[in-house]
């Protein structure tokens, strides 16, 4: 089955709004034949979309499974490119590395890489992520705004700031970040993101940022040993989140937050996270591959740095750390 005509059906069935898509016009269109068209239209329905087969007439979309996919995803969005071409999977390994490649071959800037369920969804430190099907958002952005390699980390802080809002607007809790990129509901994560980067010397070619996402999760659909750490929108809530919706939404913020950071630099950024921050102004102990320091967070520089205030007074910027509140 070719993913670009499933994609292109499916979209065209949610946009009919109930009028008749004619399978004999869309085999033309395409070079298909009506059965290869009917073989979608029967793939469809296993996935769990209800469709009328009208004679005479074509098909009607009646009713649609809660998947991330496409024309869900596309159903909802106010984007210009942010989302615009999603790739989507039933299940995969990582959408990260589907990214990467997809990047390197030349993917349009806000193409997006969406899957189900990940079989090796891969953290910070290349730590396992947990990725149960059908329950979160483990998704994978391509963009290519224009900025240099240097500036590339901060856009985990962009995209953070992004799902907060997103969040804020979509099911109304408030959600805190803990730098560098943890988001946090009554100090249990929520959401993890991992920014990489394709680069010449000069110039960034690709940020690849992957956000995972714990949505409708009830306790159990977490490994045992994250249950007292990890929670969803679902176990705060008590409620199904329409995960298209949300993702739509926070694709709405990251490409006006983006815009925003290329247009007028890190500052107005830092304020917005900085409003959100469960870190700034507390002791913390920054855990780092070959030491650890303990201070008053102060927040964080123009470079997205953790400004530690440690006990001698002095100040420490700091990169990267698993931080202990
Ligand atoms: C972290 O908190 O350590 C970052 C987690 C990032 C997980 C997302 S899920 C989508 C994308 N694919 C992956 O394998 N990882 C990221």
């Amino acid at each position: 089955m070719n993913t670009q005509v499933k994609n292109e059906l499916l979209r065209r069935l949610f946009e009919a709004n109930g009028i008749p898509i004619s399978g004999q016009e869309f085999a033309d269109e395409f070079g298909l034949s009506r059965t290869a068209i009917w073989k979608y239209i029967k793939e469809f329905e296993e996935e769990g979309y209800d469709i009328l087969s009208i004679r005479k007439k074509g098909y009607v979309l009646t009713g649609s499974p809660d998947r991330i996919n496409a024309a869900n995803i596309q159903k909802k969005l106010k984007t210009k490119s942010y989302g615009r071409i999603v790739d989507y999977y039933e299940s995969c390994a990582t959408t990260q590395l589907i990214a990467h490649d997809a990047a390197q071959n030349g993917a349009a800037d806000g193409t997006l890489v969406v899957s189900e369920e990940q079989t090796a969804g891969k953290g910070r430190l290349s730590r396992p992520w947990s990725s149960a099907a059908g329950k979160g958002i483990w998704m994978s952005l391509i963009i290519r705004p224009s900025l240099m390699p240097q500036e590339a980390p901060q856009m985990t802080l962009v995209a953070a700031v992004a799902i907060v809002r997103a969040i804020e607007e979509i099911v109304g809790l408030e959600a805190t970040i803990k730098w560098p990129n943890d988001i946090m509901i009554d100090g249990k994560k929520i959401t993890g993101i991992l920014t990489e980067l394709q680069s010449d010397p000069d110039r960034v070619k690709a940020i690849i940022i992957g956000i995972g996402m714990n949505i409708n999760h009830d306790i159990d659909d977490f490994p045992e040993e994250i249950q007292d750490i990890a929670t969803s929108l679902k176990l705060k809530t008590g409620k199904v989140t329409d995960r298209a919706r949300l993702i739509a939404e926070i694709l709405s913020f990251l490409e006006l937050y983006t815009e925003m950071y290329v247009k007028h630099g890190f500052g107005p950024i830092k304020l917005l996270w900085e409003g959100y921050s469960n870190t700034a102004g507390k002791r913390i102990k920054a855990v780092m591959l070959n030491e650890t320091v303990e201070g008053i967070a102060l927040g964080i520089s123009e470079e997205g740095l953790l400004e530690v205030k440690m006990d001698d007074g002095t100040i420490k910027g700091i990169y990267s750390a698993d931080i202990i509140i």
